[in-house]
């Protein structure tokens, strides 16, 4: 095995880089300095389609073709990105793959906790340089940001609103003069071009920092919409599903096109608060029943078929994941789940087994 496949998770420019030579190949259009791609071929890597040489290029993001095309323009120009949605839209996916189809390189990433400090959007100290020798350029430690600044390219910054708000505004000023200051040094870091910034925000996450408008300012906005109708979402959850499953090499076939849909309708309708048809009014839950969640119930689920069944995924497999991505509220969840269970899923067509299965796990 080689050390590329055998890593857990491969970053975008690794697991696709024969799609992105490909894309670079036949690209003859006009490309913003330093982009490794023209903006045209960064939304074909994103949304998917067939190169005149003949080539397949598989879509990444599935959903509206313009939401792309706008998260593009907007990083060929000098604002920011800030890719909002609610939890499970793919807001880190899609960021991973602008930077991977742009730069080439997606692993500049600051990732935004409560606890992110300065350092991490602007630069460290290499602590026994410094006491050593004072200090001077060896002893700076860049933050991803300021790499991203000296090489030209993307820097993620992913979950912007959990920094600190005075983290957060430390931005503002490389954004805006697309300098770094290193005040220690007399010096600073100025931009080259093709660096720019990819944000992403929860929109509905508690205790989040709201942006100042200074900030907000200097990012143009896209929000990343939950899937439009059901037949995108499983084709979202299909996909992904079987590309995990290579990935952790699951001895499980992929899971019948029918189950997909079935756990895709369960959780739009406790999303939406109503079934499909629209008769029935559901309580609602306090877990955010993403796509994403979906996509690792089934996860879960193959592995339990795979190692603990006949390789065939079945609602007993299932049903333990989709209660714990559903019941995260042992009260309110456990009483909404099990009135969806009673009046909704026991009378359906065909959903005895699932019935039963999750009546099982919440007994
Ligand atoms: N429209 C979509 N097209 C393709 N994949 C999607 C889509 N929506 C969700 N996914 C899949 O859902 C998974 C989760 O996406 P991701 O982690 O990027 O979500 P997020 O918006 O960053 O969520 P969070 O707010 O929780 O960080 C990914 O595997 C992604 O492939
Ligand atoms: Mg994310």
């Amino acid at each position: 095995m080689t050390e590329s496949t055998s890593v857990l998770r491969q970053h975008a420019e690794t697991q696709y880089a024969r799609e992105l030579e490909a894309l670079a190949a036949g690209d003859t259009r006009q490309k913003p300095p330093r982009w490794k791609l023209s903006p045209w071929a960064v939304s074909l890597y994103l949304l998917g389609g067939e190169l005149p040489s003949g080539e397949r290029i598989s879509p990444k993001y599935i959903g509206n073709r313009r939401v792309i095309e706008i998260a593009v323009a907007t990083l060929a120009t000098d604002r920011a990105l800030l890719l909002l949605g609610v939890p499970g839209t793919a807001k880190s996916w899609v960021s991973e793959h602008l930077a991977a189809a742009i730069s080439g390189d997606s692993t500049l990433v600051v990732q935004g906790t409560a606890g992110t400090s300065e350092e991490a959007v602007r630069y460290g100290w290499n602590y026994a340089q410094l006491l050593s020798k004072g200090p001077t350029h060896e002893a700076v430690v860049p933050s991803p940001v300021m790499r991203a600044m000296r090489e030209g390219k993307i820097a993620r910054i992913e979950e912007l609103t959990r920094m600190p708000g005075e983290v957060q505004d430390s931005l503002i000023s490389t954004l805006s003069e697309k300098a770094l200051p290193i005040a220690e040094l007399d010096d600073e870091v100025q931009a080259r071009k093709g660096f720019n910034i990819i944000a992403t925000a929860n929109d509905r996450d508690r205790g989040v920092n709201e942006l100042s408008s200074a900030l907000k300012r200097r990012f143009n906005t896209v929000v990343l919409p939950p899937p439009r109708c059901a037949d995108d979402e499983v084709e979202i959850v299909q996909t992904r599903v079987a590309s995990i499953g290579r990935a952790l090499e699951l001895p499980a076939e992929t899971p019948a096109l029918e189950e997909i849909r079935r756990i895709v309708t369960v959780f739009r309708e406790l999303r939406e608060g109503a079934t499909a048809d629209g008769k029935v009014k559901l309580k609602s839950t306090t877990s955010s029943m993403s796509t994403a969640e979906a996509i690792s119930v089934i996860t879960h689920g193959m592995s339990l078929a795979a190692h603990f069944g006949d390789g065939v995924l079945r609602s007993a497999d299932l049903a333990g994941g989709m209660v714990g991505a559903i019941v995260k509220d042992p009260v309110q969840d456990r009483i909404a789940m099990l009135e969806y269970l009673e009046t909704v899923v026991k009378e359906r067509e065909g959903w005895k087994d699932l019935y039963r299965a999750c009546r099982e796990v919440m007994d």
